[in-house]
């Protein structure tokens, strides 16, 4: 099978490739440079791809040009501009990547007749932010409060619309929780910037030690879209929005995986709540999925403990051994 998969080049992207190619897939990708020192340099992940386009995604004649030349069985359409603050600091970047993204990749998934399932990768924060702790299911209100969630929540609005307008190939958006890894860079996210300090001798400073999110491991989350695909592709469903979260016990405070964190990076390791303003995050947020579990038989495989064990693993043997193998041996395990 043929994926064509947006985004490539990111942390997801990177983890994407290497479990489709893991799996027997061919792969080819389509995303801006990655950043320096990104797990898709370190993990060496270009050289298992068909087709590698650097390509801006509002660039809807070449994104569609890309996707004809692939001609591919599956696109999921990941590439974002996927931070909240860097929303609020770059809005009208954020709107267009993500929402102008969007409709490049519809147009051309549109008009390329291989291409039988599509999915669009959104995210938990699509949903009003109403604190509700035990889960949005997919038909909570969408909302959002700043430029990024607001942009999946457009996302999601069009992609259904294009459906209903267009009756393009089966088409479904997937919305993840939090998601951990190893070689995850993202400035503002939890476990790069715990990560990062422990690494440098630092105590790492953490926003919002009480807020809630539903935590998961990486290969979770995109093992979920690729099984999405797969229901798309052989038709056993036909669409809508998925969400992909982790169990219940998955939903922890910032506080409970800094702490454990710094416990597995032992050596005396500790962490400081930042006590600068910042811009409001929801205190509480979870997603229910339950419809994922139910008809598609998904469930992670990874535990809360496990995902944040893995994490700190990674970090720590990549710091003796080559990255590209140490990624490649969990994409194994994972799948074992
Ligand atoms: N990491 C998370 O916790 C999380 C949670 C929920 C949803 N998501 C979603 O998952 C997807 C992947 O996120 P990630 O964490 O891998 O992000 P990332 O920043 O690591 O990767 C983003 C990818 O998008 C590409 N990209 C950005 N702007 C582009 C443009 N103009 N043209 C072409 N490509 C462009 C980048 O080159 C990169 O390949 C995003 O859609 C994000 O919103 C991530």
């Amino acid at each position: 099978m043929h994926f064509f998969v947006t985004g490539h080049t990111g942390f997801k992207g990177a983890w994407l490739v290497l479990l489709l190619r893991h799996r027997g897939h061919t792969v080819s990708g389509l995303a801006l440079d990655p950043l320096p020192d990104a797990l898709f340099e370190r993990a060496a992940v270009a050289g298992e791809l068909a087709n590698d386009f650097r390509t801006d995604v509002r660039d809807s004649a070449a994104v569609k040009s890309a996707i004809a030349e692939s001609s591919p069985d599956v696109v999921i359409h990941m590439a974002a501009q996927p931070l909240v603050r860097e929303s609020l600091r770059e809005p009208r970047l954020t709107v267009e990547t993500n929402l102008l993204g969007t409709l490049s990749v519809l147009e051309a998934v549109t008009a390329t007749p291989s291409v039988r399932a599509h999915v669009v990768v959104t995210t938990d924060k699509v949903y009003r932010d109403v604190g509700q702790a035990n889960g949005y299911p997919e038909d909570a209100p969408l909302g959002g409060n700043d430029p990024y969630s607001a942009s999946k929540a457009m996302v999601e609005l069009l992609t259904h619309a294009w459906v209903d307008s267009f009756s393009p190939c089966p088409t479904a958006t997937a919305r993840a929780g939090n998601v951990i890894g190893g070689g995850d860079i993202s400035r503002d996210r939890l476990l790069p910037d715990l990560l990062a300090g422990l690494s440098a001798g630092r105590t790492p400073l953490i926003r919002y030690p009480d807020a809630i999110r539903p935590w998961q491991h990486v290969l979770d989350a995109v093992s979920g879209y690729v099984l999405l695909a797969e229901a798309l592709l052989d038709g056993s469903h036909a669409g809508g929005a998925w969400n992909f979260g982790p169990d219940p016990h998955g939903f922890a405070t910032v506080r409970a995986v800094a702490d454990e964190v710094v416990s597995l990076w032992g050596g005396g390791a500790s962490w400081r709540t930042d006590t600068e303003s910042h811009p409001r995050e929801s205190h509480v947020l979870t997603l229910d999925a339950g419809k994922a579990r139910e008809q598609l038989g998904w469930a992670p495989r990874l535990d809360l403990l496990t995902a944040i064990g893995w994490t700190v693993e990674w970090q720590r043997r990549c710091t003796v051994e080559p990255s590209a193998g140490v990624t490649r041996e969990q994409v194994a395990r994972f799948d074992a």
